[in-house]
């Protein structure tokens, strides 16, 4: 894939969908994401489904999206002509079932595969968040994103997980929240980002950079100036 700028679809809000904000928040993250193998966990009317996959082929991205919902659901979007044709050029597969299960049963039928991208946005309940978080973290690819939707007060549960599943598994976090200006200006962005962190922290460097500070501030004491340094002189 060749960064060169970035185009975007057709920004649309509908109800119980992502606003025109958030998607062009997601198409960045797919974009860092590397995004080969993506996951929308809730897809409901498919027009944020439809936005990502429109996103992947207009920016030449080698991705394809595993879009999961309940079974009623799925079998409610299949007819779309748009969907249909995504399906068809091998960039979408709708997913079927009940989550975590459907999620759970989606990685064991593909080991090994890396997960680049993640926008979770199905029960918006602690155990289901918590639960999908937990499966996706181990497969999820060095440069992934995980990206839950609704992270505002409005949904303590989803606050809950993520906060909760970010301290037990030290993940970074980045909560992209409307300040009220922004929210006034009608960009109401609730979306969080999750991903596994660059550099561990190793009992080394851990060690090696405290003891630097340490030297740093014992240079500036009275007992290093007036008693140790002459010592050492
Ligand atoms: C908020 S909507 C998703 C909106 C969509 N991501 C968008 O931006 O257009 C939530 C969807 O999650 C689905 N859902 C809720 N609980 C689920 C579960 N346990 N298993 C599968 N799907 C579920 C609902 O059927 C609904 O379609």
């Amino acid at each position: 894939m060749v960064y060169t700028e970035i185009k975007y679809p057709k920004l649309v809000n509908d109800k119980g969908s992502l606003t025109e904000v958030e998607k062009q928040i997601l198409g960045n993250f797919i974009v860092l994401s590397g995004g080969n193998v993506l996951l929308e966990l809730g897809l409901y009317k498919a027009v944020t489904t439809k936005f990502i996959c429109h996103f992947l082929e207009i920016n030449m991205i080698e991705g394809k999206l595993y879009a999961f919902d309940i079974p009623d659901v799925v079998e409610s979007v299949s007819n779309d002509p748009e969907i249909r044709d995504f399906i068809h050029k091998g960039i979408l597969e709708l997913v079927p079932g009940w989550l975590p299960h459907s999620l759970s049963n989606w990685i064991e039928n593909h080991p090994g595969v890396p997960i680049d991208f993640v926008l979770d946005d199905a029960l918006h309940d602690y155990p289901s968040v918590y639960g999908e978080l937990k499966l996706i973290w181990p497969r999820l690819a060095k440069s992934g994103f995980v990206l839950c939707h609704d992270y505002a007060g409005k949904f303590p549960g989803v606050v809950y997980a993520v906060n909760k599943f970010t301290n037990r598994y030290n993940a970074c976090m980045v909560p992209m929240l409307s300040s009220p200006k922004t929210q006034a200006a009608g960009m109401g962005s609730v979306l969080v980002a999750l991903r596994k962190r660059e550099f561990s922290g190793k009992l080394s460097s851990m060690i090696s950079n405290e003891y630097y500070l340490w030297r740093l501030l014992l240079a500036k004491t009275w007992l290093w100036k007036k008693v140790l340094r002459p010592m050492v002189r």
